[in-house]
C-alpha cells in the first residue's frame, strides 16, 4: 500500500538544512508508511555534507561518542528481574502512544544522518556511500515496524500476549540498520530489550539507541550492555527471563547459544553463500553491473553479498563477457571512507582463515581473472579478486568467505545453474538475470533462497518491499522476514480468542 498523497521523494533534499530539523509529534496518530529517501550524492550540498561526514570521523571524536554499560555476572539478575517489570508497563501503554515514539526516533535518526554517517565510517571504514542507504533501512524499520506494532491490535480472533524481555545480539557489517530493526521490532510489540552490541560496533549501536530514548522510550525498557565476560555472556542467553534472542551473525553462533541452553527461543539470521545465475538470455551490461555491486560493495561483507557467478553456457565461455566483469571490477575505488568516491572499503577484522584462503589460494581447476592484492600495510585493505573455474562442491562452492572474492562457476543450463545453485547449505539471496520469462518462473519455483532477485543485484533489501530472511542453513528458527508484515507478530505468543457462540 502506497500513499498517494506522500510527500515526493526528498532526494533534492539539502542534508546540511535537514539536520536541523526538529521530530513530529505524532500522539494523534501515525501518517502512512513511505519508504526513506537515500542522499542524492550529485547535489552540491551532499556532497559538502559527506565531506563533513568523513572530516568528523576522526579516532578522537569516536572516543567521545557513547558506549554500552559493563554487565557484571552479579548484575544479570537484578537487570532481568527490573526490566520485566518495566516490561509490564510499556507493553501497558496503548499501541498508538509506542507507535508514535517510534516515528519520532524515526525522524531524530533522518536528522542525525550524518552523525550515524559518521561513527560508521570511524568505527568500521564504512563507506558514506554504503552507509547513507543502510540509515535510510534503520528510519524504515521504525516507521514500519511502529504500524506492525498496531496491526496486532487488530488481528482477530487471536490474542497477542508480547515479550517481557527480548536479547539483541546483532551484527558489525551492518551496524545501524540491523541493530534497530530487531529493536524496535521488539520495542513496537511491548516487549523491553537488552541490546548487545557487535564487538566492532558498540558506538554505531548507542547512538541507535540515543535516538530510541531521545524519542521517549523508557530507560528502562532499554538497555544498551556488554557483558565484562563470557561467563556473563552466557548467563544472560540462557536466563530464564529472557524470552527470546534475536541473532544475525554466524551459523556456528547460534549453536553455541543453543548449547548454552537447549530450549532457547531464538530467531537468527545465520550466514550466507549467495549466487547469480547468468543466461545467455540476460541483458549483459545490467548483469555484470549488478554483479560486481553485489559482490563487492562494503567489501563483500554482507551475508547478502554475491559470492559465485553461475555463467549459463555461452555466458561462461564469452571472452568478451569475462572482459567487461573484470573491466567493471578494476574500476571500483578501493579506500578507506576519507575518499568519499571509494565503494570498497576496507575489511572490518582482519582476514579470518576461510577468506585468506579465498584471497590467496587457488582450489583445484580455479585460475584467477582478477587476483586480489593487498592495498595497504594495514592487511584490511584488499582490491576486489574473481576466480573462474570454480568447482561443484569445493571450498569456495559450499563455504562463506564475507569479503571481496568473486568466483564463477560454468553451468551447461539452466536446470544445472539451479542445481548448483540449491547444493549450498545455506539458502539466504540468490538473483537470476534472465529476459526470458520462462527461465525466471523455472528459477523462481526451483530455487532454495528466501530473497529471490530478479534482473536486480542481491543486495540491499528494501523494508517492506522485500522483506528479508532465508531458509536452510541461513536461519535458525526465523519464522517471518525482517522489514514484513509479519515480523513484529514473532515477538509474543499467541492464543486463539474465546469462541463466540
Ligand atoms: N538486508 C541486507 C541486504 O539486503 C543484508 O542484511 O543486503
Amino acid at each position: 500500500e502506497y500513499d498517494d498523497a506522500a510527500p515526493a521523494p526528498a532526494h533534492t533534499q539539502d542534508r546540511l538544512a535537514e539536520e536541523n530539523t526538529e521530530p513530529g509529534d505524532y500522539t494523534a496518530g501515525i501518517p502512512p508508511f513511505v519508504n526513506e529517501p537515500d542522499t542524492n550524492p550529485a547535489l552540491e550540498a551532499n556532497q559538502r555534507w559527506a565531506e563533513q561526514v568523513v572530516a568528523r570521523a576522526t579516532p578522537e571524536w569516536l572516543a567521545e561518542q557513547a558506549l554500552p554499560e559493563q554487565l557484571g555476572i552479579d548484575d544479570v539478575d537484578p537487570l532481568v528481574t527490573g526490566m520485566r517489570s518495566a516490561a509490564e508497563k510499556w507493553a501497558a501503554r496503548p499501541a498508538a502512544e509506542r507507535a508514535a515514539i517510534l516515528y519520532r526516533a524515526a525522524d531524530i535518526m533522518a536528522a542525525r544522518r550524518g552523525h550515524l554517517a559518521s561513527i560508521a565510517a570511524a568505527e568500521v571504514g564504512k563507506a558514506v556511500a554504503q552507509s547513507d542507504p543502510e540509515i535510510s533501512e534503520a528510519i524504515d524499520f521504525m516507521r514500519y515496524y511502529a504500524h506492525s506494532g498496531l496491526a496486532l491490535e487488530k488481528v482477530e480472533h487471536a490474542e497477542f500476549t508480547p515479550d517481557k524481555l527480548v536479547m539483541i545480539t546483532p551484527p558489525w557489517n551492518f551496524p545501524l540498520a540491523i541493530p534497530a530493526g530487531g529493536t524496535v521490532a521488539a520495542l513496537a510489540a511491548g516487549a523491553a530489550v537488552i541490546h548487545k552490541p557487535s564487538n566492532p560496533t558498540p558506538q554505531c549501536s548507542m547512538a541507535i539507541l540515543e535516538c530510541l530514548w531521545d524519542a521517549g522510550v523508557p530507560r528502562e525498557v532499554l538497555h544498551g550492555i556488554y557483558p565484562d565476560e563470557r561467563d556473563t555472556g552466557r548467563k544472560l542467553i540462557s536466563h530464564q527471563g529472557v524470552d527470546r534472542i534475536i541473532l544475525t551473525g554466524a551459523s556456528e553462533t547460534a549453536a553455541m547459544f543453543r548449547s548454552w541452553k537447549p530450549e532457547l527461543n531464538i530467531n537468527a539470521e545465520t550466514s550466507g553463500k549467495d549466487a547469480m545465475v547468468i543466461t545467455p538470455a540476460a541483458d549483459r551490461d545490467l548483469a555484470v553491473a549488478d554483479l560486481v555491486n553485489s559482490a563487492f560493495g562494503h567489501a563483500g561483507q554482507k551475508c547478502s553479498a554475491a559470492s559465485l557467478g553461475i555463467l549459463v553456457g555461452s555466458v561462461y565461455t564469452s571472452e568478451r563477457f569475462r572482459r567487461q566483469l573484470v573491466d567493471a571490477a578494476r574500476s571500483l575505488i578501493v579506500d578507506w571512507p576519507q575518499n568519499l568516491a571509494a565503494t570498497v572499503g576496507p575489511l572490518t577484522e582482519m582476514p579470518s582463515d576461510k577468506l585468506h584462503r579465498a584471497l590467496t589460494t587457488l582450489e583445484p581447476g580455479e585460475s584467477w581473472l582478477l587476483k586480489p592484492e593487498q592495498l595497504d600495510d594495514t592487511g584490511k585493505l584488499w582490491s576486489p579478486g574473481i576466480k573462474t573455474g570454480v568447482k561443484p562442491g569445493s571450498f569456495f562452492h559450499l563455504t562463506e568467505v564475507f569479503g571481496p572474492v568473486l568466483g564463477l562457476m560454468e553451468a551447461k543450463d539452466l536446470d544445472e545453474a539451479i542445481a548448483l545453485q540449491n547444493q549450498v547449505g545455506f539458502g539466504l539471496t540468490g538473483g537470476i538475470h534472465s529476459l526470458e520469462t520462462e527461465e525466471v518462473t523455472q528459477w523462481l519455483d526451483e530455487v532454495q533462497v528466501g530473497n529471490a532477485y530478479v534482473n536486480r543485484g542481491i543486495t540491499g533489501a528494501i523494508v517492506q518491499r522485500q522483506p528479508f530472511g532465508g531458509w536452510k542453513a541461513s536461519s535458525v528458527g526465523l519464522g517471518s522476514k525482517a522489514g514484513g508484515p509479519n515480523y513484529v507478530m514473532l515477538f509474543g505468543t499467541w492464543k486463539d480468542a474465546p469462541a463466540q457462540n
